[in-house]
């Protein structure tokens, strides 16, 4: 494939939907001279209850456009894509940098070890291979208890991040299914970090929370800086979201996620 990665590209970073936005919320805080073209699958939402072979289809559709778009490098905003595509994305697209999502289970379990530690993810995620070769890798420093939390993603794509519906909804879920004093949670979907309050209503104010956004910022400037394609411009870089199936509802939706974390 003839491509040509220049510094003054945007970076592309996709999701199911909106839930990519708490990860490029984090990517421009360390980044802000960066432009970002923001996709989001929003016709084939959500991922997290589909098949991997279907999950990962669609991944190399978002990717194929965002070529098309002339990206620099790609974020994977989103745990159940990463699980199912990210290796395959890569051995196609080996001249291309991109980075994934993976549940930020290891802090967790660095924070207190031998402790309850909860991760909330979509079904898939929980699932895949990539979820269970990492809590195996930890099992013996942590109890790592998977919940997935299916249903969770539509509120967050409606806009719903605080309502008595979502409450109920959350508390139920977890009270139903989980027995045991949890000692940290991580929020192993983007969607979720939206949700973090609501969470931390319900299992504790004094229990950590914890998410990969940062983490996938900071993997994200190191891999342009390796490759010379930091945008040097001291101008703060532009945004564009975008997606199939964008309407204005869902551009308000976006602004009102991104302004309130
Ligand atoms: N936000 C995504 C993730 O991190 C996908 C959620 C979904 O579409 O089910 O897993």
């Amino acid at each position: 494939m003839n491509y040509t990665l220049e510094q003054n590209m945007p970076v592309a970073v996709f999701d199911s939907g909106l839930g990519g936005l708490s990860t490029l919320i984090e990517l421009r805080k360390l980044m802000p001279g960066e432009d970002f073209l923001y996709y989001g699958d929003f016709a084939n939402s959500p991922y997290g209850t589909k098949s991997a072979e279907e999950v990962k289809r669609l991944a190399f559709e978002c990717v194929k456009y965002l070529l098309s778009r002339k990206v620099k490098a790609i974020v994977i905003a989103c745990n159940t894509a990463t699980s199912a595509a990210a290796g395959s994305l890569r051995e196609c697209y080996d001249f291309l940098p991109i980075i994934g999502a993976e549940p930020a289970i290891k802090p967790a379990v660095l924070y207190k070890s031998g402790s309850n530690v909860l991760v909330m993810a979509t079904s898939m995620t929980l699932a895949e291979e990539k979820f269970k070769t990492l809590s195996q890798s930890l099992k013996d420093k942590a109890n790592i208890i998977p919940l997935p939390c299916p249903g969770l993603v539509e509120f967050v794509e409606r806009g719903d991040t605080d309502s008595p519906e979502l409450c109920s909804f959350l508390k139920e879920h977890i009270e139903k299914n989980i027995r045991v004093k949890i000692d940290s949670v991580v929020l192993g979907c983007t969607h979720y970090p939206f949700v973090a309050n609501v969470v931390s209503k319900i299992v504790g104010r004094d229990v950590p929370i914890f998410d990969g956004n940062k983490g996938i910022a900071k993997e994200c400037k190191r891999r342009l800086e390796a490759l010379s394609l930091l945008n040097l411009q001291s101008a703060l870089g532009k945004v564009e979201i975008t997606g199939n199936q964008i309407d204005d509802k869902k551009i308000k939706i976006a602004e009102k996620l991104m302004e309130n974390k």
